[in-house]
């Protein structure tokens, strides 16, 4: 049984793939993060998630967590309460005009982000056999 963390998965790629692994895996657990930001209509990022909740199969565990990969203390409690086998890590600041104008948010998002994951180094240890996929962007 596989336990898997899709980090931006209301967004585009993020949510297919969570629509996907649910055809995929016959049973397991697919954890979603994202803070549903306003780089784009928030609306069909809700629309996403409302998707996604009404496919959710028997057999799967699916939770959506709403919060920031920057988020130190949120991304140990989550590593504290799941053990992932697979993390995918769609979750960054997309768009390269916009990082001309908003610079910070790509700081924020797709280095400190990043980097803050998975989780405290002290928990890292728990993660040394399992994949994490990051998408550049
Ligand atoms: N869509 C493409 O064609 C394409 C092509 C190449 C690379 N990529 C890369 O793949 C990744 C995903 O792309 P996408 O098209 O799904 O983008 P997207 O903007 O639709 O999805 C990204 C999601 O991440 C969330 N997010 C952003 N920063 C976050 C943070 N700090 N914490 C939590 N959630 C956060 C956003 O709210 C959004 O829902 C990006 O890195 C993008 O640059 C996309």
């Amino acid at each position: 049984m596989k336990t898997i963390l899709v980090t931006g998965s209301a967004g585009f790629i993020g949510s297919n793939l969570v629509l996907r692994l649910f055809k995929e895996m016959s049973e397991g657990t697919i954890v979603g993060l994202d803070n549903l930001n306003d780089y784009y209509d928030p609306t069909l990022k809700d629309y996403r998630l409302s998707v996604i909740e009404k496919a959710k199969p028997v057999g799967i565990e699916y939770e959506f967590v709403k919060g920031d990969l920057a988020d130190k203390a949120l991304i140990d409690g989550l590593f504290e309460k799941y053990h992932f086998d697979v993390i995918v890590n769609l979750a960054a600041q997309a768009g390269v005009r916009y990082s001309i104008t908003n610079p910070d948010a790509y700081i924020q998002s797709n280095m400190i982000g990043f980097y803050g994951m998975p989780g405290d180094r002290s928990v890292a240890s728990e993660f040394n056999n399992g994949v994490i996929l990051h998408i550049p962007n």
